[in-house]
């Protein structure tokens, strides 16, 4: 097994490991830390049936049933939710617009997810290159390059997250709002693994920061946001088939890039680790 990393700061590639045959304790353990080090691995030339993805999703927590696995999932496992543009019969067979601006997985939730999964089912091509790929940026890392009178201005500080600021235009459903109010979090948050801060801010879906007025919170949320995402701090993985793609949420933000249409079809299994409360 070998590791390698993808950039300087963000991502890194794992070789000499064959998902669907089952991992040995030191090597689950040294993915495991590749994880929390890296906070991207990439395993390529993977074959896996939906239950080995799931078995290997266990590895990183306890896999959640995403709320969209009803209408696009996988029969038998509930845990893998489809990300697709692909139409089967007339209707679509997974969510075609997924994550197309800078994110952190639920981070409106009271306890976001640990870490979001991806296996390559199918990879969009125009002339022989990959198309949709997936952009990562390094939010610990855009930490540690804060100058350290920003650090301290932004320490303590906690953030409205709030689903419907993504959602200005559309309609919103009262259920939807019932099971995710708005919701507090430290924009600062320590990695509940490793300790190591990150910062924890995304335009739309963080909609004010507590106790600052609303031009106050949107410069600080835009420049915190535009920080992260620096090109210095940036893995930009692309896609082949056989992919398994493993990012964790408290260290990395991330953005699908929708730069393909169908003919090009896109087909990703994606499976979500349940994670805690954000703390400081
Ligand atoms: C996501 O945000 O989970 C989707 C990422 C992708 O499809 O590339």
């Amino acid at each position: 097994m070998e590791i390698r990393k993808a950039t300087n700061m963000t991502g890194a590639e794992i070789l000499g490991v064959d998902v669907a045959t089952g991992l040995d304790a030191e090597k689950a353990e040294a993915i495991r830390t590749a994880l929390d080090e890296h906070g991207v691995i990439v395993l390529r030339n993977q074959n896996v049936t939906p239950e080995q993805q799931v078995e290997f999703t266990h590895l990183f927590g306890e896999p959640d049933i995403n709320f969209n696995a009803l209408r696009f999932g996988i029969d038998g496992s509930p845990e893998i939710y489809i990300i697709s543009n692909i139409n089967k019969d007339g209707k679509p067979i997974g969510t075609r617009r997924a994550g197309e601006t800078w994110h952190t997985d639920m981070s409106y939730a009271r306890e976001p997810a640990a870490a979001t999964m991806l296996y390559a089912v199918e990879v969009p091509t125009l002339h022989g290159l990959p198309l949709g790929d997936t952009a990562f940026a390094n939010a610990a890392a855009a930490w540690d390059a804060l100058p350290t009178e920003l650090r301290e201005a932004v320490t303590g500080l906690r953030g409205i997250f709030d689903f419907r600021g993504r959602k200005r235009n559309s309609p919103v459903r009262a259920e939807d709002i019932a099971k995710y109010p708005p919701v507090e979090h430290p924009i600062v948050r320590s990695h509940p693994r490793t300790g190591r801060k990150s910062l924890y801010i995304v335009r739309d879906d963080c909609t004010s920061i507590v106790g600052k007025d609303a031009q106050e919170s949107a410069a600080l949320i835009e420049a915190l946001a535009d920080h992260i995402v620096k090109p210095e701090f940036i893995y930009q993985h692309k896609w082949q088939i056989g992919d398994i793609v493993v990012w964790d949420n408290c260290t990395v933000q991330h953005r699908a890039i929708l730069d393909y249409e169908l003919p090009h079809r896109r087909l990703m299994w994606r499976t979500t680790v349940k994670g805690d409360a954000p703390r400081l």
